[in-house]
């Protein structure tokens, strides 16, 4: 398969990357290095199993390299759910306007199959925990969520109207290796800074749910092997959740201290969190796919991976 990666040189495209050229896809990555790292490719650059277009989505001339693939995965986006309150033009430019000329490139050259990484956020604060892909009203809460929802329409829209298949994943929180933000990165480079005191936004009993950035590379590339639909929706998480409190207890064993929590208070951490969130994963398990690591695993995984690196 011929593979274009938006975002490909990020967190979790750069794992994505990783599992595409194990599997033997000529792979051409699109990235304009704004949070990505050239670093996390370069193995494959230096052996030439991927093309990297450094380009930002916003700009023109990326979009020849996208003519002749077979799929493309769409990771590019700003994931920063808490800047989105800040700066919501550059949520919607990062993450809608990019979504819709990735849409265009390829009804321009045909290309046929569309990979999306949405949220968890697009249900905002669910009153069905665990949160089933059916569930309505989809309310988002943050900018961020917001835009997520938008793209999955505007993808569903082309899906149905230009011949496309697509898939949307609403991604739990994703950590491991190489990430550059969330609780974990946060929370050691405070500790770092401070190993005396750790600052935890909100009350710290915000409790989610959490998976290992290898674990949801597999579930995406099982479900596309194995779904057609038009329009294919499915969540990705783990079973289980875990309060930010928990994480600040595994942060701190492993990094082998004992500080003070301090605590910003109220339920929610920043404008736009949403304090309870699990998903329902029963239709990725029904196809088939059953994750092998929970939360608390995943996050102890992630943790022990920030800090070798
Ligand atoms: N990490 C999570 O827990 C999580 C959860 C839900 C959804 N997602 C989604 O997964 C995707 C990847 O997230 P991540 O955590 O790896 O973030 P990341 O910031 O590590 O990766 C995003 C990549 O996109 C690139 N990028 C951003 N704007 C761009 C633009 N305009 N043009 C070209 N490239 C651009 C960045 O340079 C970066 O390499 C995002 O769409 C994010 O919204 C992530």
């Amino acid at each position: 398969m011929r593979s274009i990666v938006t975002g490909g040189a990020g967190f979790i495209g750069s794992h994505l990357v990783d599992h595409l050229v194990n599997a033997g896809d000529d792979v051409i990555v699109i990235d304009s290095l704004v949070s990505g790292d050239i670093e996390s490719l370069r193995t494959h650059l230096d052996t030439k199993r991927v093309t990297l277009v450094s380009a930002d989505l916003l700009s023109d001339g990326w979009q020849e390299h996208v003519a002749g693939a077979d799929r493309v995965y769409h990771l590019a986006a700003d994931p920063d759910v808490r800047e989105s309150a800040f700066s919501p033009d550059k949520q919607l430019n990062n993450t809608i306007i990019t979504t819709h000329r990735v849409l265009e490139a390829m009804r321009k050259s045909g290309v046929r199959e569309i990979v999306f990484t949405s949220t968890s956020t697009v249900y905002g604060e669910a009153v069905i925990i665990p949160t089933p892909e059916s569930y309505t009203p989809l309310e988002p809460v943050s900018v961020y969520g917001a835009s997520k929802l938008a793209c999955e329409a505007l993808i569903s829209a082309y899906a149905h109207s230009f011949s496309m298949r697509a898939w949307s994943f609403r991604f739990a929180n994703i950590i491991g290796a190489r990430s550059g933000h969330g609780v974990i990165t946060d929370f050691i480079r405070k500790l770092k800074e401070n190993p005396a005191e750790l600052e935890i936004l909100g009350d710290g009993k915000q409790t989610k749910s959490y998976l290992e950035v290898g674990e949801c590379i597999q579930a995406i590339l099982f479900v596309a092997d194995h779904t057609n639909n038009v329009v294919n929706t499915y969540n990705i998480g783990s079973e289980d959740w875990i309060s930010v409190t928990d994480i600040a207890d595994i942060v701190t064993e492993e990094m082998g201290l004992s500080p003070e929590y301090r605590f910003t208070g109220g339920s929610r951490g920043w404008v736009g969190d949403v304090p309870k969130m699990q998903l329902d994963i029963t239709r990725l398990k029904d196809l088939g796919y059953i994750p092998g690591i929970n939360s608390r695993e995943s996050v102890r995984v992630a943790v022990r991976a920030t800090l070798e690196s």
